[in-house]
């Protein structure tokens, strides 16, 4: 380092092993590949801090700073999938991404896809390598949902809007080649908790009764309370 004293040079040495501390977080080795979690923790981790500067900076909030971090993971590097036919519709005012495998002709099952990301990160066009992932190995429509975030919509709207969703696309089937006896609803973490919603309320809710019935439901790590976390998994995985 050119020009830097010994102090200097110590200065910097501390400051990258305490970046590196603060980013490291271990697994045990018992978790389901510790060393790729490790680093997926880390580079959220510098999400966080470069948000934090970001706002410090009067660029933007540090929430939507993180946001644009987040989305662009998933995208920026992805050539999308040959067997996967994409196409960005509209269904009663909410954006969804539907993806249709090209690989099989005809009437196909339908799954309706909630995104994680805390109700606030993330969005259906970040998830396409995920979702189109899913399209292609069970062969089925999916509809990816483009709920409305928080923290600018308040408690409901993401929940309205995948229900209004889920009915649509239950009712609408037949316009998409899709078989409305093989509808499921799938979402990973908070998508999970959109999921267990919105299949409550079909099931809850005597004027949505004449709906087919899900056919499935794919809860991927979903959030159902807060209360307590230390429930048998977090106690032996740390
Ligand atoms: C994020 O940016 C949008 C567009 O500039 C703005 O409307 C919104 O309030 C911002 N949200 C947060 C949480 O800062
Ligand atoms: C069912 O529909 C009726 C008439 O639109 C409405 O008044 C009622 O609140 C609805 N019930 C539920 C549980 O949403």
């Amino acid at each position: 380092m050119h020009g830097c004293s010994p102090n200097c040079l110590f200065l910097v040495a501390i400051l990258w092993v305490s970046v590196a501390y603060y980013l490291y977080t271990p697994f045990p080795e018992t978790a389901n590949k510790p060393w790729k979690q490790s680093r997926i923790t880390a580079v959220f981790k510098l999400f966080g801090i470069l948000s934090s500067i970001g706002e410090t900076l009067k660029i933007d909030s540090a929430t939507n700073i993180s946001r644009k971090l987040m989305s662009g993971i998933g995208t920026s590097i992805y050539a999308g999938n040959p067997n996967v036919q994409v196409e960005k519709l509209i269904f009663v005012g909410v954006d969804v991404v539907l993806c249709r495998p090209t690989t099989k002709l005809g009437k196909l099952p339908g799954l309706v896809y909630f995104h994680g990301g805390g109700w606030v990160f993330l969005n259906a066009d970040s998830y396409r390598p995920f979702t189109e992932a899913l399209c292609e190995s069970t062969e089925a429509v999916v509809a990816s949902v483009e709920y409305r975030l928080a923290p600018e919509n308040v408690y409901r709207a993401a929940f309205d809007d995948c229900v209004k969703n889920t009915v649509f696309f239950l009712r609408n089937a037949e316009k998409y080649n899709v078989d409305m006896n093989k509808i499921g609803i799938a979402g990973d973490s908070v998508g999970g908790n959109l999921a267990m919603a919105v299949a409550l309320k079909l099931s809850d809710d005597p004027n949505l009764s004449a709906l087919p019935h899900l056919a499935v439901q794919g809860l991927i790590y979903p959030p159902f309370q807060f209360f307590n976390f230390r429930l048998p998994s977090y106690i032996e995985y740390g």
